[in-house]
């Protein structure tokens, strides 16, 4: 049967209108496996493993984003334009940038920062801004603090380098909170696209504090919290 998307080969309807995103494939099935009601796998297509299910009588959707900009910007933009998706929820992890955030501490990415060309695609006249949906935003600041997470709203950096000779931390000078690999893309495509996405955050190391970094183990079970916040305002 022809795909979809290129990417994709799910048939249409085959996600709920909100999509949780994590970037690992394997973190995808974890969650549909552990939240989830009746999860059905939709989509394989290089590993990038989605599911749909139900989550207190809710129909909801997980698939992986894989890492980086060019791979979540592929995903994301599948969903939306071709699968009607209204809200991508990306939940991963980052590195803090601020001395108040530890590790298992959790961000909501109000802005995102970037080193990355993406928006260069849309040749606007300026620098365009990327920002969380604002309805999802306050959705999960009030999750977050009903629950006993400490957590901030800021600005993140969403970086194209995982291993970088640049100064990541001048970006702390300007109060950005951590750094991840992906927001930016996303929100981008959300503004593109008239749809919402939200990225939440779980420290998993820190850039300014010396701490040790969580094992994958260790990150998976972590996790719970903010894909349960995600879950939460999903719609
Ligand atoms: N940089 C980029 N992405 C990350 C990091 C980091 O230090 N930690 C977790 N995701």
């Amino acid at each position: 049967m022809a795909y979809t998307t290129p990417h994709n080969s799910a048939p249409k309807g085959a996600f709920a209108n909100t999509v949780l995103m994590p970037g690992d494939p394997l973190r995808s099935k974890f969650i549909a496996e552990n939240f989830f009601d009746s999860p059905e796998l939709v989509n394989n297509v290089r590993g990038v493993q989605g599911y749909t299910g139900w989550y207190h009588g809710k129909r909801v959707s997980v698939m992986a984003s894989g890492m980086g900009m060019p791979a979540i910007g592929i995903y994301s933009q599948e969903l939306f334009q071709f699968y009607d998706v209204t809200s991508v929820i990306r939940i991963g992890s980052c590195g803090s940038l601020d001395k108040d955030l530890h590790i298992r501490d959790l961000i909501i990415a109000q802005g995102a920062c970037t080193d990355s060309r993406y928006a260069e695609q849309y040749a606007l006249p300026g620098t365009f801004c990327p920002i969380g949906s604002y309805r999802l935003l306050r959705a999960a600041a009030d999750e977050a603090a009903s629950r006993n997470v400490h957590y901030k709203v800021g600005n993140v950096l969403s970086s194209d380098h995982f291993y970088n000779e640049a100064n990541t931390l001048d970006w702390a000078k300007m109060g950005v909170l951590g750094v991840e690999m992906e927001a930016a893309a996303l929100y981008c495509n959300a503004a593109r696209l008239g749809k919402d996405a939200l990225c939440i955050l779980t420290v998993s190391d820190s850039l300014v504090n010396k701490e040790p970094e969580t094992s994958p183990e260790e990150r998976e079970r972590t996790f719970t919290d903010m894909v349960e916040i995600a879950l939460a305002i999903a719609d």
